[in-house]
């Protein structure tokens, strides 16, 4: 189909919904970080999380299920050997293995490590990283779907001018884009907040399809 009205833009819409719009194996790389329920859950059982999670509880928070949901329409837009960069905390680093078990044809290939290079709260220690998992779909092949060979499994990068609580770091989601795409490919963001990627992609002359159920313009 044709996304010319929703490309490049940021739509206010449901990630779900933009995804089953999207042709099946059409897209070469989707980025998803999902504002996870389980996190406000956890923070509760600490010393923290009342007051500093209060930001976070107003965003529209995503269970298991609405998180496997996504996961199921991700894979189905993706063409064989393309890309899914998950975001994900160390609450769910070691749950998310088994949420990619569930799925036939994708499988984690790879992990990044961003040091935010701020430290946060946290309880026995302080929380300074976030996790980006790099699932790829069958069949699984390394040569020839990733061009750059200098991307650090340690990454830093500070966020100076935070547009959304959540923010990520542009310049690694570029050097990503970079390595697994060719200018004028469309990468896509079910759950933008800030549209972090929407900029990534401005600086590589990549298209996007996006949309945030809260941010951005009204599309539907
Ligand atoms: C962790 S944030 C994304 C931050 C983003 N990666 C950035 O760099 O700014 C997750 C976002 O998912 C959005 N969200 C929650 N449920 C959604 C849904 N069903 N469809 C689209 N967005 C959703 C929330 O509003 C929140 O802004």
């Amino acid at each position: 189909m044709s996304y010319k009205a929703i490309m490049n833009k940021k739509n206010k819409m449901n990630g779900l919904k933009l995804l089953k719009l999207i042709d099946k194996e059409s897209i070469k790389v989707v980025f998803f970080d999902p504002q996870y329920r389980g996190v406000l859950d956890k923070l509760s059982y600490g010393n923290e999380g009342k007051s500093r999670g209060r930001e976070r509880s107003e965003l529209p928070q995503m269970t298991k299920e609405i998180i496997l949901t996504f996961i199921n329409q991700i894979e189905k837009i993706l063409k064989p050997n393309g890309y899914l960069f998950l975001w994900v905390d160390k609450f769910h680093l070691f749950e998310c293995k088994d949420w990619i078990g569930n799925f036939k044809s994708i499988e984690i290939v790879d992990m990044i490590t961003w040091d935010k290079q701020k430290i946060g709260m946290g309880y026995r220690s302080r929380r300074r990283c976030e996790y980006l998992i790099i699932i790829q779909k069958s069949p699984r092949k390394a040569k020839t779907t990733w061009n750059i060979h200098n991307i650090p499994d340690v990454w830093g990068e500070k966020i100076n001018n935070k547009i959304h609580t959540h923010s990520k770091p542009v310049e690694l989601q570029k050097q990503l884009i970079l390595a697994t795409t060719q200018e004028e490919d469309i990468v896509v963001d079910p759950a933008s907040g800030g549209y972090s990627v929407l900029r990534a992609c401005e600086e590589t002359n990549r298209k996007f399809l996006g949309c945030d159920l809260k941010f951005g313009d009204l599309y539907e």
